[in-house]
């Protein structure tokens, strides 16, 4: 067991033990409105920090929050996704962005303090790096490999803020380049997604089914029936 690198409440707000995994995936619902009720400070630095431990390619971590909490500003936030209720109700909108250069800029800093922290050859840090920016600098959509990334931060803060006993409501309906206009948002950010985090209000929303797995999961090969 590696050393904890930062604490986080290991409790719901009111002392309820946090939900296992099965529970907040098989209750996890994408919320259509929510309540004012707040959520404290210490469960939004646990949701940003537990969902900033998700992997990443070579570990660039291509990803930037914006974390929208006052209420005109989520108003704004509001206007640019289409007037979607929840952005202006929801206590908390993270803006998720997919940087498609500036991890570049980073790649030294990653890739040494791995090999520092025993996770690579601290003699061959640098052509490791190397050979990371040679993959990437083949890659010809930025943008699709941004957003692999980026989902999986963001999808870890919602699955996060479930087992906290908030509920949550990702977003896709948003005109990035409104969003990028009233947020300061630098050119080469991709607006991968939005992130509503609250209290949901009554009536809950229903679960609206999916697939089977015999409609989605193959064996071996593609078409190949799955069998259980
Ligand atoms: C990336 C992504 C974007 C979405 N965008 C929106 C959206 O803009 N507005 C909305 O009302 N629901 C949005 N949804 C919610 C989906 O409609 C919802 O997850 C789906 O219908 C399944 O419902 P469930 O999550 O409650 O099981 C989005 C979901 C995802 C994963």
């Amino acid at each position: 067991m590696q050393d904890k690198p930062f604490d986080v409440p290991e409790t719901q707000p009111d002392g309820t033990p946090l939900k296992p995994i099965t529970q907040v995936l098989l209750e996890r619902r994408a919320t259509n409105h929510f309540t004012d009720e707040a959520v404290p400070d210490e469960v939004l630095d646990a949701i940003l920090k537990l969902g900033a431990q998700a992997p990443s390619g070579y570990n660039l971590q291509p990803w930037r929050f914006v974390v929208v909490r006052d209420a005109e500003n989520r108003k704004r936030l509001q206007a640019a996704a289409f007037g979607q209720p929840k952005v202006a109700e929801a206590p908390v909108v993270i803006i998720a962005l997919g940087m498609k250069e500036e991890w570049q800029a980073r790649a030294d800093e990653v890739f040494k303090e791995g090999a520092e922290r025993g996770a690579g050859n601290p003699d061959a840090w640098q052509q490791a790096k190397d050979g990371a920016l040679q993959f990437l600098n083949g890659m010809q959509q930025m943008d699709v490999w941004v957003n692999r990334h980026t989902m999986i931060a963001l999808t870890t803060m919602m699955l996060v803020a479930e087992a906290y006993g908030f509920d949550t409501a990702p977003m896709e309906g948003f005109n990035p380049a409104a969003v990028k206009e009233a947020f300061d948002i630098p050119a080469e950010a991709e607006v991968v997604a939005l992130l509503a985090i609250g209290r949901g209000a009554s009536p809950e929303k229903a679960y609206p089914g999916r697939f089977p797995l015999e409609r989605i999961v193959y064996s071996e090969r593609y078409g190949e029936a799955w069998k259980e």
